[in-house]
């Protein structure tokens, strides 16, 4: 039987450091529009630590660790693949064997090679063929005995909506309140290349899926809106129930919650005046997991992985308490679904780059940036550890 997953989340360009090659790495600093507050720089340098991660995570009884694979590392030049930074990513996966740790592998996680963003990105109709050369190359990754979960794309759904962010000739600036609607080109060039991806995962042995910033709709008076997608639905978010059902033939979904948003029928209502937030400014909702396993398992009607599933906090009490919440309430959503759910992955292992910031701190790990990168594992890290729900020790 196949073990439930339990464990924690990063990804490459906010941990690793020094993403020298990829699009992120050139957006520019400063307070003008279009501009981001901090670059990414050394990271966390998990380039580096990645054993000492690995090893924080399995110590702490974690048993899967979610990280993402650099395009731009693999394929700094088009068509010019590196084979030691494909080694690289494989030392990483003999790390995670040697630790016991299942390896969930996102092969794209927002950021492009540069040069690739420089070609049109995912409006250049191209993009599915050169992602699918770059699946090919990473084949020795994918069929790594330390893998069995692939995502192709880390919020698909996210990356069309913000295609427009990483245009140079755009200037407008970035309003996560007013999300744009999702370029219907780059969608159906994410889901070609997802749809070549996923032939080579197979071939590799390994079971497909993305994972979606996953709809958690809720009307002012609590209740869900599973599907957004219907006649007379005019807010944008139309496109969740769209992604949710382009995933219908995948092997899993990965479920990405963090908040809710409030609707009615004319669109997004805003977070409420006498809401609790959370560090960054989102809504306080533990609640918005399990109304987004409900919603998703409605529409995808497939097996489902959480793959991402934090808070922004200073305060790990309070992380602990979001966790406790947020995974209570999911368990009881579970009991009524028809599909599986497949694991649990916490966002995020570390303290890392929220694109833009180290401000906020999603982490069960502080990270010392100032000397030497040490890690300082949180509370929250061994609650998580203790708290498997489905884990025959757990
Ligand atoms: C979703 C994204 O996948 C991840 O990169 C980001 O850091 C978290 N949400 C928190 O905003």
């Amino acid at each position: 039987m196949k073990r439930f997953l339990w464990g924690a989340s990063s990804s490459a360009f906010q941990t690793e450091g020094n993403n020298l090659a990829s699009d992120w790495w050139h957006i520019p600093v400063g307070s003008g529009d279009g501009m981001i507050q901090e670059a990414s720089g050394d990271a966390d340098d998990s380039y580096h630590r990645f054993d000492e991660d690995i090893a924080l995570l399995a110590d702490a009884g974690l048993n899967a660790y979610r990280f993402s694979i650099e395009w731009g590392r693999i394929e700094p030049v088009r068509a010019q693949f590196s084979q030691a930074e494909i080694d690289h990513y494989l030392r990483v996966l003999d790390s995670c064997r040697h630790h016991g740790i299942e390896a969930v592998i996102t092969l794209h996680h927002f950021t492009n090679p540069t040069w690739f963003t420089d070609q049109g990105g995912w409006l250049n109709d191209e993009a599915p063929k050169l992602f699918e050369s770059y699946v090919r190359a990473v084949e020795p990754i994918l069929a790594d005995s330390a893998v069995h979960y692939v995502v192709t794309f880390n919020e698909p759904n996210q990356l069309a909506s913000l295609i427009g962010l990483m245009d140079p000739e755009n200037h407008e600036p970035f309003d996560p309140d007013r999300m744009p609607i999702p370029d219907r080109r780059a969608v159906s060039n994410l889901l070609a290349a997802h749809l070549r991806a996923r032939s080579i995962i197979h071939e590799c042995g390994d079971e497909a899926g993305w994972s979606l910033a996953s709809p958690a709709f809720e009307t002012p008076d609590g209740r869900p809106v599973a599907d957004l997608s219907g006649e007379g639905k005019t807010y944008a978010d139309r496109r969740e129930g769209d992604f949710l059902r382009l995933s219908r033939d995948d092997d899993f979904i990965g479920v990405q919650a963090y908040t809710r948003h409030l609707v009615n029928g004319d669109g997004p209502l805003g977070i409420p005046s006498d809401a609790r937030l959370t560090a960054n400014g989102w809504e306080y909702y533990p609640h918005a997991l399990a109304t987004a396993l409900q919603a998703t398992a409605e529409i995808a009607r497939i097996p489902i992985l959480v793959t991402e599933n934090g808070i922004a906090t200073d305060d790990d009490d309070r992380r602990i308490d979001y966790m406790r919440d947020a995974l209570d309430d999911a368990a009881r959503a579970a009991e009524s679904l028809e599909v599986p759910i497949l694991g649990y992955l916490h966002w995020s292992l570390l303290d890392n780059y929220e694109w833009g910031s180290y401000a906020p701190h999603f982490g069960l790990v502080a990270v010392d940036r100032g000397n030497h990168f040490v890690r300082h594992p949180k509370k929250s890290l061994k609650w998580l550890g203790r708290h498997c729900l489905d884990c025959p020790s757990g």
